[in-house]
């Protein structure tokens, strides 16, 4: 669970809220915030003599890689799954077999977006060497099915069991937008605790895999609950309402404030089996009043319909002492020049000045302004560096108590391109990357659980870097038009950016 540092510096997020039809009409402009390249030919041509390393053997689909294609792919390449293909029967593996090469050589399927220096998470779907050694030569030999005889059982993946003590349901089935390729929607839903409890884990499950292509969970606390209210009750009516970047809620940074008043607690991404349980005797604490936020982003590439997510929770048994879990979050500036450089002319789409005017109306002025008149950016003491359309900024935190990393997370947006969280940057000695992901990709976020908890102490630094890539080609498409780039700052809605990262820690005495 993230909150905002307290540490943050006396800096702290103040702003008005605004309401979901100003949120509507700044995101009702993009219709689609990717493009989806289906045609078969471009990848088959894309594919022109992509000779593998040579095996010694040639794979054949039931001795080899169908308990590979089982294990990584079919979890979303299934009828009714995300992708927009079944690898599940051996004539689907065969027909795309040339394409699945290519999406494991260059490593893109599966999705995992940690890379670079990061450490070892729990959960890697990635392909090891030989599995991607086994696809490639397949595929280059021409797909060839061997004996049904040599087949293993087959073992899918599926939907972990929990026996819940909560339900959280959205209440009734909510049909996206089917002329949208992505909806952004949020659900409150209320879990209605009389006393502190602490959740001690939970399941998200999707009624609909084919488009619910991530969910996240957010905390939101009893302070917060009207500004739930008024953007549910300016909503359009189809259930829930429509939030992007966030829970949609008015981000405060005023003097002194320690937090946002919310907090992400939990995702669910395609794959995962969607339950989690926090280590033995922690948990996150709820107070009295605290409901909950689903924000279910479907993807409408792949399938149409109705979905219906629900959430399972678990919770500490009042008589068990249970540590809670501690959240922090770290931001950097987002100053995200033209490639053309920064006009000064303030009705120039590339100027800053414009930005700034451009999200004050639904970010509120008090925001804006702390944003504009460079508050973070003197905190972080960072100069953004731009070159030719790449934006980057930085901003280092101190650590003010002992704790172990669980969980980590980054988030930014569309122009997004790489994201760092490190631990002590300028020691060599100390120096350790917590999450690095050299390739963002909006539609891919989750939160990573370490392997091995990382042990960090009060005086400690951790270093938060976002990289974006405002170059034309980079932009999102809007009724089938790329739009151009334009500087772009802080805000909540498809265009505007961000940059946080946050982890998940367990009090260390
Ligand atoms: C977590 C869900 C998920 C898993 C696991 C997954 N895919 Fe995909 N795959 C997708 C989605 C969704 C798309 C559509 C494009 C997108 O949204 O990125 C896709 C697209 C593809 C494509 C189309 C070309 C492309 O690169 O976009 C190929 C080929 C592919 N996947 C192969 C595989 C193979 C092979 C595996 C296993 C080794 C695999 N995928 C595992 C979700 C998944």
């Amino acid at each position: 669970m993230f909150k905002f540092q307290s540490a943050l510096i006396g800096l702290a997020l103040l702003g008005s809220a605004f309401t979901a039809q100003q949120w509507h009409a700044q995101n009702s402009l993009i219709s689609e915030t990717r493009t989806f390249h289906n045609s078969h030919q471009k990848q088959l041509s894309q594919l022109v003599q992509r000779q593998p390393p040579l095996l010694a053997y040639i794979p054949t689909y039931y001795k080899d890689v169908q308990p590979i294609l089982d294990k990584n792919c079919v979890s979303c390449h299934i009828e009714g799954g995300i992708a927009p293909f079944s690898l599940f029967h051996p004539k689907e593996a065969v027909e795309y077999a040339r394409e699945a090469q290519f999406a494991v050589q260059k490593k893109k399927m599966p999705p995992w977006m940690p890379g670079g220096e990061s450490p070892k998470f729990k959960d890697e779907t990635k392909l090891t060497d030989d599995e991607i050694a086994v696809i490639a030569n397949w595929a280059w030999a021409g797909a060839p099915l061997g004996k049904t005889t040599d087949a293993k059982p087959r073992v899918l993946p599926t939907q972990q069991n929990s026996k819940p003590d909560v339900v959280m349901d959205i209440g009734k089935a909510f049909v996206p937008n089917p002329e949208l390729t992505d909806e952004y929607r949020c659900f409150v839903v209320d879990p209605k605790l009389e006393s502190e409890r602490f959740i001690t884990g939970y399941n998200i499950i999707p009624s609909n895999k084919k488009i619910v292509h991530h969910v996240v969970i957010f905390t939101v606390e009893p302070q917060m609950v009207p500004e739930l209210k008024k953007l549910e009750a300016t909503a359009d009516g189809r259930g829930g309402y429509e939030c992007f970047g966030g829970p949609g809620l008015p981000i405060r940074l005023s003097a002194g404030a320690s937090n946002m008043g919310f907090s992400i607690m939990g995702n669910w991404v395609p794959g995962s089996k969607g339950g989690i349980q926090y280590p033995k005797n922690t948990g996150i604490s709820l107070k009295p009043g605290t409901v909950l936020v689903l924000q279910v982003h479907y993807n409408l590439l792949a399938g149409k319909g109705s979905d219906r997510t629900v959430a399972h929770l678990n919770l500490a048994d009042t008589t068990e002492k249970t540590t809670g879990l501690r959240g922090s979050i770290f931001m950097s500036p987002v100053e995200i020049a033209c490639p053309s450089g920064i006009s000064s002319d303030p009705n120039n789409t590339c100027s800053r000045e414009a930005a700034y005017k451009a999200v004050e109306p639904y970010q509120g002025a008090e925001l804006t302004n702390t944003l504009r008149n460079g508050l973070l950016l003197t905190y972080c003491q960072s100069k953004p560096q731009h070159n030719n359309g790449i934006s980057t900024t930085q901003c280092n935190f101190p650590v003010n108590a002992d704790r172990n990393i669980l969980l980590v997370q980054g988030h930014m947006h569309l122009l997004g391109q790489s994201i760092k969280l490190e631990l002590n940057p300028d020691n060599p000695k100390t120096r350790k990357v917590i999450l690095e992901i050299p390739n963002w990709d909006f539609h891919w976020q989750s939160g990573y659980w370490l392997e091995n908890p990382i042990p960090i102490s009060k005086g400690d630094t951790v270093r938060i870097t976002c990289t974006w890539n405002n170059t034309p080609e980079n932009q999102p498409i809007q009724n089938g038009k790329q739009l151009e780039p334009r500087y772009t700052v802080w805000g909540e809605t498809t265009r505007d950016e961000m940059c946080l990262a946050g982890y998940t820690a367990l009090p260390r005495n």
